[in-house]
């Protein structure tokens, strides 16, 4: 499973870039206003800096703002992927968007027949959003699994399934375990996938046992 990076943070982004953990970054508005920093310029560092797709999402609501949206964000570099939400409108760029050769990512996804319809549109990713269903009480994960096998099922449907709005560990290895194709997580809780009681516990006694030694390797 690809390990994409869903902040608009540079310097968070680029330590866990630098440490070879990710392999695209995914933005959305909210993303932007929460950094508050200016949205070109980011991408266009962001895209410099991380080899993979960096989602770049357009605010317009309607096809052809989202078409000039699009070549706007296009223009900035290669692996910009084009961000485009889950309605007709949406559907019908990411259709033209795709027959440009440029990747799509269709978001705001929550139901089987929206990542159908994605499908049906040539997305190169579709993105479940896990959280905002568990929030509600409903079946995140279970959207993955089920997203999966209709996927699975059809395989003229080439879609990559990006699982998003993960907040958690848990959610991590539920989309892993889904079969998703990517996740895209947020930085503190890529850093927190590291973390387990017992490799800390076993970390010390090896250090403690190490220094009993008195060797030293250098
Ligand atoms: C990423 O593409 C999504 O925009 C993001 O994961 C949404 O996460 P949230 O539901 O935590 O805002």
């Amino acid at each position: 499973m690809k390990i994409f990076v869903d902040s608009a943070d540079v310097a968070k982004i680029r330590r866990l870039s630098e440490a070879g953990l990710i392999d695209g970054v995914t933005t959305n508005p909210s993303l932007i206003a929460k950094s508050g920093a200016e949205f070109l310029p980011t991408i266009r560092e962001l895209a410099a800096m991380v080899e993979g797709p960096v989602s770049a999402e357009v605010a317009a609501t309607d096809y052809d703002t989202m078409m000039r949206e699009a070549a706007v964000l296009a223009k900035i570099a290669e692996n910009v992927c084009i961000k485009l939400p889950l309605t007709m409108d949406g559907l019908r760029a990411c259709a033209s968007i795709r027959a440009e050769g440029r990747e799509t990512n269709v978001t705001l996804c929550f139901s089987v027949t929206q990542a159908l319809l994605a499908a049906k549109a040539g997305a190169t990713y579709v993105s479940p959003f896990v959280g905002r269903l568990d929030d509600l009480n409903l079946e995140g994960e279970q959207l993955l699994h089920d997203i999966r096998q209709v996927y699975d099922a059809y395989p003229a449907l080439q879609t990559q399934i990006l699982a998003a709005s993960l907040r958690s560990a848990n959610h991590v290895s539920g989309a892993a375990l889904a079969g998703a194709d990517a996740a895209t997580i947020p930085p503190d809780v890529i850093e927190r996938l590291a973390n387990h009681a017992l490799t800390d516990k076993g970390l010390a006694a090896f250090v403690a046992d190490w220094k009993a030694t008195g060797q030293s390797i250098l």
